[in-house]
């Protein structure tokens, strides 16, 4: 897009904004984003009950929405707009159990319709989607601010895509036009390029907004704060004290009701290409010049440029994958992969992957980054761990046995919301005694937003900072590729499963990183 597509794209979304209105959650305020409709494809789907509906209406309870705003659920199903209606209610109602809010809901409500498409058939998008568009954006004067939502399995994604395209209801006289594309973004990188060749035929990349939920959790967007607005961390960022970093994302669930997905994909899809490396590439990137989506993605690009190439013939030394036999969670007995619905029972798809990788550039020569993600482990945990390098000289050596355990800063992204800084301090009494303490800072977890609350919002707000750009994504693929490739082409039958539900992974993820002295953080 040029810079001229840019102005008119920036004049275009400006229109609506007259003067920003915040509102005040927790100790921050949030701007309430202007007028615009959301256009949900895949509404009659599991995405829009669990995460979308529910954080629309969390929003509007927190009075997070325009006045002028509405939901157009569409999907192959026929059904009126009061079935949807119902649907919805009873998909909130479960999610918010406790503390669902009548009030909230029927404001909420009345501006809530459906209209079925089928996906393929370009006529139904004029007939019941423009049509009806067109007259609910009257009625809600939402100013031509429209986006639409692609909650749906990714191989619709290039037919929703090029008949909103070819009916012209990708491009607007006025207002923004945005699309939301949840991940999978392609399988490979071949296949990811394709989807961002026909995405750009309809849309250009200010419109698109590639979804990373990660990206929106408040404590990965913490990352960024933590180490850019203190003057405190950076100057010991680097490899000059940091001895390694540790990406963990431990999750205690199977794969629930998600065989024929997760069959295809596997860990190093489902984990890696995203939600791992961007968490990655926050950690490690350089400061960039403002906060903003453009220099921020700039700076996250250049860390996966940076990632040396996985050498494929040497592929164990840095990478180990995993899938996991039946065991115990939380004391009750699991199945194995190979036995859950819907799978295989010589699956060799891998639940389970660690990974070791070095990131080519002044900063971090010679500084390891461990990266690891796998179900059914021992407990639910996603953290960045940072190890400073150990005192340079141990003058305790004739009062102290022990060697003193280097500093690590914990930034914890969840469950238990918040970071921690691990110091050694002296124990009270006359004999030198080390004791480690944590500095423990968490986050109160009722002024936490929702990822997908802070995904539509920073949607809304025409601001992509929370999304993957094209050559993001791409890069990701293209280091990630080959090695899938490798392994899927290599991996014996045999080889699982080789960790039991309800462990903290392999053997062989525990050599991975003992071969250079070091250690996992425990789960
Ligand atoms: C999703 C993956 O993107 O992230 C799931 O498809 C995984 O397999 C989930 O369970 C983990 O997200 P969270 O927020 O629970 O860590």
């Amino acid at each position: 897009m040029d810079s001229e597509d840019n102005e008119k794209h920036r004049e275009a979304s400006s229109q609506m904004k007259i003067k920003p209105v915040y509102r005040t959650m927790g100790t921050c305020a949030v701007e309430i984003p202007g007028p615009c409709s959301l256009v949900i494809f895949g509404a009659s789907g599991d995405l829009t009950k669990r995460k979308i509906i529910p954080s629309i209406y969390r929003l509007q309870k927190n009075r997070l929405l325009s006045e002028n705003f509405f939901i157009l659920g569409t999907s192959r199903t026929e059904m009126s707009t009061d079935t949807f209606r119902g649907d919805m209610l009873s998909a909130v109602k479960d999610t918010f159990s406790k503390d669902f809010d009548e009030s909230s809901w029927n404001e909420l409500v009345k501006k809530i319709y459906y209209s079925p498409v089928d996906y393929t058939i370009q006529a139904t998008y004029a007939q019941s989607l423009k049509e009806k568009l067109l007259q609910l954006e009257k009625k809600h004067q939402t100013g031509g601010n429209r986006i639409f939502y692609l909650a749906l399995p990714p191989t619709l994604y290039e037919n929703v895509i090029l008949n909103l395209g070819a009916m012209g209801l990708s491009q607007g006289e006025k207002g923004y036009i945005h699309v939301v594309i949840e991940k999978p973004f392609g399988r490979d990188l071949d296949s990811a390029k394709r989807l961002n060749r026909i995405v750009k035929n309809s849309f250009q990349e200010k419109q698109v907004y590639r979804i990373d939920h990660y990206l929106a959790l408040e404590t990965v967007q913490n990352i960024l704060m933590l180490r850019f607005a203190n003057s405190i961390f950076e100057p010991l960022w680097n490899r000059r004290y940091i001895d390694h970093v540790q990406i963990t994302s431990a999750e205690t669930l199977g794969i629930e009701l998600r065989a024929g997905y997760y069959e295809e994909a596997g860990v190093l899809r489902d984990m890696f290409q995203n939600h791992m490396f961007q968490l990655l590439a926050l950690t490690a990137m350089e400061p960039p010049v403002t906060f903003g989506a453009e220099p921020i993605r700039d700076e996250k690009v250049k860390v996966f440029r940076s990632i040396r190439p996985f050498h494929l013939d040497e592929l164990k030394k840095y990478v180990v994958v995993g899938q996991y036999g039946k065991g115990e969670i939380n004391k009750k007995a699991v199945p194995g992969y190979r036995e859950e619905k819907g799978v295989s029972e010589k699956s060799i798809t891998p639940t389970f992957a660690a990974m070791k990788v070095l990131i080519d550039n002044w900063r971090w020569n010679g500084v390891v980054f461990y990266l690891r993600s796998g179900k059914r482990l021992s407990s639910r945990k996603t953290e960045i761990s940072i190890h400073f390098k150990a005192v340079p000289h141990f003058m305790f050596s004739n009062t102290l046995n022990d060697p003193i355990e280097p500093n690590i800063l914990v930034l914890r992204v969840h469950p238990d919301e918040g970071m921690n800084l691990i110091l050694q301090t002296k124990n009270p009494g006359s004999e030198v005694c080390l004791n480690p303490i944590s500095m423990d800072f968490s986050y109160q977890r009722d002024v936490l937003m929702d990822a997908y609350e802070w995904v539509l919002l920073n949607c809304m707000h025409d601001d992509q900072l929370l999304f993957v750009r094209e050559d993001g994504v791409e890069q990701t693929w293209s280091l990630l590729t080959p090695v899938i490739e490798r392994l899927e082409s290599t991996t014996p039958i045999d080889q699982f499963p080789n960790y039991a539900a309800g462990s903290s992974g392999p053997e062989e993820a525990d050599l991975l990183i003992k071969r250079d002295g070091r250690a996992w953080k425990p789960l």
